[in-house]
């Protein structure tokens, strides 16, 4: 019986370590044939004493459709912020990253986003 215990709270661990909250790099990307970069651009915020950052990235293209968004962390990954997409995003001319950084963590990303 301990043995099943202990299963059962590495799979509850397992789970917490996989919660989207903490997500670092986002990669959403299927590129095709003739694919360019759309936006490619560095986020840089910095740490707030005791605080969470965000920022929000709005990028829109005249008429390329999105088939590609990398968000890269450009500093350790113990200071990472948690990445989303809260509009469009691949298959649409636009897209909004979200950036939520840890307590006391400032925000460092690289991100490219390409299509045609
Ligand atoms: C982020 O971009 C900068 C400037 O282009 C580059 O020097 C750096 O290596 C990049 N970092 C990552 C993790 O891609």
């Amino acid at each position: 019986m301990h043995t099943m215990l202990q299963l059962v709270i590495d799979m509850v661990t397992c789970l917490c370590t996989a919660s989207p909250a903490k997500q670092r790099d986002y990669t959403n990307c299927s590129p095709q044939w003739g694919d360019g970069v759309i936006y490619q651009g560095a986020v840089e915020k910095p740490s707030k004493l005791l605080q969470v950052v965000t920022f929000d990235l709005p990028v829109s293209t005249a008429n390329a459709i999105i088939h590609c968004i990398t968000a890269v962390n450009s500093k350790p990954s113990s200071t990472a912020a948690a990445v989303s997409v809260t509009s469009g995003g691949t298959g649409y001319n636009f897209v909004t990253l979200h950036f939520q950084s840890d307590r006391n963590h400032g925000i460092h990303y690289n991100v490219t986003i390409s299509g045609r």
